[in-house]
């Protein structure tokens, strides 16, 4: 197939295009380098330094590349952000993605995999969180991925736009090629490796009284390549719907930081401090409906796997893509 990706020079689109070009399929990447990296984009995908802000761009580009879907990654993902910032959020992840709409509907194209979250659930009234549980994000953040997901609905309507959305857990994890590289990190396993790497004192724990067993907050961590998998066999659906992506084990934070203690042989400093805004305290997937639906199951289902991949790509790029 002909893929176009957006955002496929960050964290996971770039493990995904990985996947396609193993898969043979032939690739075009949109990306603004904002957070993103050239050197993340897997050969021979091709690279179009772009903004899905320029709906012009976006248009030139799907024109000349007629793809037959397209993975939508580009978007901006961080919760505490969005709680400072909601503006850029609805900007980048709500009318950026119907620029991006357009532009598929102008070239004939009409299959989407769009990458929403588990934030669009909010507080969820049951655990483990299946599709049908209601969708109330506490944060913009995740209320811009579910504006996405509804406006979604309506291009299936009027211009039969097939559309499926993954709605990941906690992304975790790395390939030998691909891993975690941010500007600024907020992410709980990079930051407990910047400890090891000796680039932070100790590791912050976001409060011990949530209504957990060990008080500290509970998430669902997807292996990447696990995610890229559900990706590839999405590509395959003709038909719409919205796919929860996690392992259905929840980890809590001093699981993570005790797991990444093993996996690194070095002793940890933890600090608790307060909680964060908008941090829901417990966040599991079923992911039943896309194991029943694509025959997707999850190949890192240990925590201490999905630490060690993170920790090998780390120990080979100590400066990010920099090394
Ligand atoms: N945490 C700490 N200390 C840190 C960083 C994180 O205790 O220094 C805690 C957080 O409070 C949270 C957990 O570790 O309880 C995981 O935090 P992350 O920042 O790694 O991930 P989030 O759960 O906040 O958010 C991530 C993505 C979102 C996505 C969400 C789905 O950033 O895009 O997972 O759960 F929607």
């Amino acid at each position: 197939m002909r893929v176009f990706v957006t955002g496929a020079a960050g964290y996971i689109g770039s493990v995904c295009v990985e996947s396609l070009v193993a898969a043979g399929h032939e690739v075009c990447v949109f990306d603004n380098l904002a957070e993103g990296h050239p050197e993340a984009v897997t050969p021979p995908a091709k690279l179009v330094v772009g903004d899905i802000l320029d709906g012009p761009l976006l248009k030139r580009t799907l024109a000349e590349f007629k793809p037959d879907a397209v993975l939508h990654f580009a978007g901006r993902a961080l919760v505490g952000e969005s709680m400072r910032d909601p503006g850029i959020y609805y900007a980048v992840n709500v009318t950026g993605g119907v620029n991006l709409l357009e532009a598929m509907v102008g070239c004939g194209c009409r299959k989407i995999v769009f990458s929403s979250s588990c934030a669009t659930y909010g507080l969820p009234e049951k655990i483990p969180i299946d599709e049908r549980c209601p969708q109330k994000p506490i944060n913009p953040y995740g209320h811009s991925k579910l504006l996405f997901e509804q406006i979604l609905k309506w291009y299936e309507q009027v211009h039969g736009m097939v559309h499926i959305n993954l709605r990941y857990f906690n992304a975790a994890g790395a390939t030998v090629r691909n891993g975690e590289d941010r500007k600024i990190e907020t992410h709980l396993i990079p930051i407990v490796l910047d400890v090891v790497l000796g680039k932070r004192e100790h590791i912050a724990v976001f409060g011990d009284k949530h209504n957990t067993p060990d008080g500290t907050c509970i998430r669902d961590y997807i292996h990447v390549c696990d995610l890229a998998d559900a990706h590839l066999r999405a590509l395959d659906r003709n038909t719409s719907s919205s796919y929860n992506v996690g392992t259905g084990e929840g980890i809590s934070v001093l699981q993570v930081i005790e797991a990444c203690r093993k996996v690194t042989g070095h002793a940890i400093p933890a600090v608790i401090e307060p909680p964060r805004a908008g941090d829901p305290p417990r966040l599991v997937a079923s992911a039943n409906r896309i194991k029943m639906d694509m025959g997707w199951k999850p190949r890192f289902t240990k925590i201490l796997d999905t630490v060690a991949s993170a920790w090998e790509w780390r120990k080979a790029h100590p400066k990010g893509y920099a090394s």
